[in-house]
């Protein structure tokens, strides 16, 4: 006979955190939000932890090289999606090791023989007014000049004049080089009066341009997430079908982590996954599994040798595998269990084994909720799709600027790998929706004001840590109607949209 549970599983929405006493030293700056990727030993540190308890989602429509860095500045981590060929994942992994903060590769770039007409074409088109004029008119030819909008004088010069009569020559240029830190380039910014410096390397080639404003953004992002080269840190997704050949792959373009991206982690071929990385790499490449929702799914993965385990099935906004195929559970009653099965193991072996609620964050609350339920840190996609920085088209829908997202499981991303459970090496049928989210503007303004909600909260449950979230927290599942009393209610409201999140 199947096995009945006794009890629903439940969401975060139907969840509520009960305040605890606040000393006055209990305030948002003082909560740390650093929290732990990967297993360690008892008494040892995490070969990798974050500074913000946030991933973005191993999606196509999500997680790119811009997003990475954008959230690497910010403390956190971004797992580059898998659904695409092994050389485009690995050259977007190598584009975030390879992007020095502060030092941007030039994409408006001119030939001396252009003409006035073009740049101011290319200024239309770009927005920007720093344009190297190289030999071939790449981002890395041999550097000849500078022009800047101080270069030309529109209302007094033909359309017809060369680049080669108004730039800049490169004799008269200021020039950092290769070997150059932020710091000395920006000696030069200083001593020089410059507002931009181009950086070439011995053969005179351009190699990037740091700007005087970057510098001013650079030194605002306390959280930032280096490794030890100082170099952003990056994930990203394999699949249990040809990890033998793109695990090398990443790891060579420099991946600090890796995660095993599929819709249901309790299963063999994760196991064959994990141990083919084991016997090539040992304990060297970090990876993380899933997703399971239980206790067993949990211990079966940790036995693997996860080094992080995803919490999730069928919560994602975009997903419809438990309208498809019926399974999964409440996530928040996923995580609970599955914290506590972590909490055992910890217990017996003296192995903390991170995890990530993964999927269903609907309000910024859903976060600390997951975090005081026992969550390491979680795994948005919706979130992070709607900035600026996610790889899709913004477009303007109905009067309002929307961003476009899809899952992973429709038919438009066909990530066959993340759902096939073997033989078929198709998409048989959708798991997820192709859909529009609104616009939300900056990952960096957005990501602030959500940390500061979780610290805010934090502070109101008496926890300086997330440790101290799980240990303090009290937490009260709610009635239906106390639901509809947590919203404003009996009020006309003027402005919805500023109620979002
Ligand atoms: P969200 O943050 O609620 O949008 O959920 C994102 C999560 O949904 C991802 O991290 C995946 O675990 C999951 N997911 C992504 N694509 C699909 C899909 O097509 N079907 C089901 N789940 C998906």
């Amino acid at each position: 006979m199947a096995f009945y549970y006794d009890q629903p599983s439940h969401t975060f929405s139907e969840y509520l955190l009960v305040p605890g006493y606040s000393s006055s030293e209990c305030i948002p700056s003082a909560v740390s939000l650093r929290t732990p990727l990967v297993k360690y030993k008892k008494g040892e540190e995490p070969a990798i932890a974050m500074n913000i308890p946030m991933v973005s989602a191993i999606m196509q429509s999500v997680s790119d090289d811009k997003m990475a860095v954008a959230l690497a500045k910010e403390g956190g981590v971004s797992f580059i999606y898998g659904s695409q060929s092994i050389e485009s994942q690995a050259a977007m992994v190598a584009r975030v090791k390879n992007h020095k903060a502060g030092f941007v590769v030039s994409d408006s770039n001119i030939t001396p023989d252009m003409k006035l007409s073009q740049v101011l074409e290319l200024v239309a088109r770009t927005g920007h007014s720093t344009m190297p004029v190289t030999e071939d008119g790449t981002a890395n030819g041999r550097l000849l000049g500078m022009v800047t909008s101080r270069d030309y004088r529109v209302s007094r010069m033909s359309p017809e004049t060369l680049v080669s009569e108004f730039m800049t020559p490169f004799d008269k240029l200021i020039v950092g080089h290769e070997q150059d830190t932020l710091s000395d380039c920006n000696d030069l910014i200083w001593e020089h009066k410059l507002n931009q410096l181009p950086i070439i390397d011995e053969n005179q080639h351009l190699l990037y341009l740091v700007f005087r404003k970057d510098y001013a953004t650079h030194k605002e992002n306390p959280d930032e997430l280096l490794d030890s080269s100082k170099r952003y840190i990056v994930g990203a997704g394999i699949n249990t079908r040809d990890y033998a050949q793109r695990v090398p792959a990443l790891i060579e373009a420099g991946a600090d982590v890796l995660c095993i991206d599929s819709s249901e982690g309790f299963s063999e071929w994760q196991k064959r996954t994990i141990a083919w990385i084991r016997a090539r790499y040992g304990d060297e490449v970090k990876v993380g599994a899933g997703n399971v929702v239980d206790r067993e799914g949990f211990r079966f993965l940790a036995e693997c040798g996860a080094d992080f385990i995803k919490v999730g099935i069928g919560g994602g906004s975009i997903c419809i595998t438990r309208e498809t195929k019926g399974i999964g559970r409440g996530q928040a009653t996923a995580v609970i269990e599955v914290a506590k099965a972590r909490d055992e193991y910890f217990e017996q072996t003296g192995i903390y084994i991170p995890i990530c609620s993964d999927g269903g964050i609907v309000y910024d609350y859903h976060i600390t909720l997951a975090l005081a339920m026992g969550a390491d840190f979680v795994m948005l996609g919706r979130y992070f799709s709607r900035f600026e920085e996610s790889p899709t088209a913004k477009l303007m829908v109905n009067g309002t600027y929307v961003k476009e997202y899809w899952g992973e499981g429709s038919n438009r991303a066909r990530n066959w790998q993340r759902y096939d459970l073997g033989g078929a090496q198709k998409l048989s049928f959708e798991e997820g929706v192709d859909s529009y989210v609104p616009y939300a503007g900056t990952l960096k303004e957005n990501v602030n004001l959500t940390c500061y909600k979780i610290k805010s909260t934090m502070c109101n449950c008496g926890a300086l840590s997330i440790p101290e979230l799980q240990q303090k927290a009290r937490l009260t599942l709610v009635s239906a109607t106390s639901i509809v009393e947590g919203g404003a209610h009996d009020v006309i409201v003027k402005d919805k949209s500023s109620r979002n999140n």
